[in-house]
């Protein structure tokens, strides 16, 4: 049997990935490890609650004891926990993304050298580490690291972390890099569930820069199967750009539009927030070239994936009410009580 550790698996990401190893990979023991910030969400994982092969253990990346009771057997580790929102980083408690996402990540490295060397680590990244991207330029894995926000510049320090454990300790691991994911059980801060509840409930839609700027939707079933890939097939020491390459590429002004029409209501909902929110970049993109040669394609078209999307946040109206009006927090904390 294979022993899986996966970090910030009740994460939007994290959830998804879980359930696709899950079902993908019979054999397979699941332990995941997640603080539950306000981002995470058991929830995320109530079909997987009853499963023998399936373990949610509550504690933080950044804590070696946890870590090291965890990582004693493990076969791979996928890590996806960090802080994750962009506003966040700029307007309050960068230290938190540092902490997290740069020692974080150190910890788990540090744990696993010591407990199973020969385990398989891969660092779940961001495109945006690349930070802005002038068209028409899609960097490749080798491109110069130029992060704009603290968000991105502490999701690099955790790819250097983990690449310098590989060349130091000799330690299987990878990074990917991928470009911005949508879809089921993402945190309605972020742009497509924020606009997409929005909508259904006649809320403004706030467009900030005049809806120019460019970020390469992806899926986020895609990212997971690439994610799976590349734990199957990549080779150590290796960082893989995982992206859609939309063509011709959507500015978000396109896909407040496609997500007005998938949910039925007007452009008047639409409210333009002028200026430039500090850290966002222009434009993301890159080069996919590596990861699809080792056999990964997008399946889902962005338009049938907002569809898709707005279906399921229709459906699953109980899971993100709760969560914007706070009664989600409130429970969880009277639940688990503060780390
Ligand atoms: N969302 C995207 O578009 C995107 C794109 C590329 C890469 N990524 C990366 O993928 C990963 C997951 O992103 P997401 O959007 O699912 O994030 P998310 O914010 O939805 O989830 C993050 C999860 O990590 C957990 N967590 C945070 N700090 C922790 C800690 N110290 N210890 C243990 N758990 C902790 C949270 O409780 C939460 O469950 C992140 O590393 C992110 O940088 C995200």
């Amino acid at each position: 049997m294979r022993k899986v550790l996966v970090t910030g698996g009740c994460g939007f990401i994290g959830s998804n990935f879980i359930r696709l190893l899950h079902s993908e990979e019979a054999d397979v023991e699941i332990i995941n490890l997640d603080m539950l910030t306000y981002a995470g969400n058991p929830k995320n994982l109530a079909d997987l609650e009853d499963s023998s092969r399936y373990k949610l253990v509550r504690g933080d990346i950044r804590d070696t004891n946890v870590v090291e009771s965890l990582v004693g057997d493990v076969d791979w580790v996928v890590n996806f926990a960090a802080e994750t929102h962009v506003d966040r980083s700029t307007s309050e408690k960068a230290g938190e993304f540092i902490e997290t996402n740069v020692y974080g990540t150190y910890v788990l490295l540090d744990s696993l050298r010591r407990a199973s060397p020969k385990a398989r680590f891969l660092q779940v990244g961001t495109d945006e580490v690349y930070g802005d991207v002038p068209y028409p330029e899609f960097p490749d894995e080798t491109a110069r690291l130029e992060p704009s926000s603290p968000y991105s510049a502490s999701k690099a320090g955790g790819d250097m972390q983990a690449l310098a454990f590989q060349r130091t300790a000799d330690m299987d691991v990878m990074v990917s890099r991928c470009t911005n994911n949508y879809g089921p059980y993402q945190y309605p801060e972020k742009l497509l569930p924020l606009f997409i509840t929005n909508a259904f409930d006649d809320e403004p839609l706030p467009l900030y820069d005049g809806g120019t700027q460019i970020r390469d939707w992806l899926f986020v079933d895609d990212h997971c199967s690439a994610l799976l890939l590349i734990l199957r097939e990549g080779k150590s020491g290796e960082i893989y750009n995982v992206g859609a390459n939309q063509d011709p590429e959507v500015p978000n002004g396109e896909l407040t539009q496609m997500i007005l029409r998938a949910t039925g209501k007007p452009a008047s909902l639409i409210r333009p927030v002028e200026g430039l929110r500090p850290g966002h970049d222009q434009r993301y993109a890159v080069s996919t070239e590596k990861i699809r040669a080792l056999g990964w394609s997008p399946s889902v078209d962005l338009e049938e994936g907002v569809e898709k999307t707005v279906a399921w946040y229709r459906d699953r109206r109980d899971w993100w009410e709760a969560i914007k009006s706070g009664a989600y927090r409130e429970y969880y904390q009277k639940h688990y009580g503060k780390l």
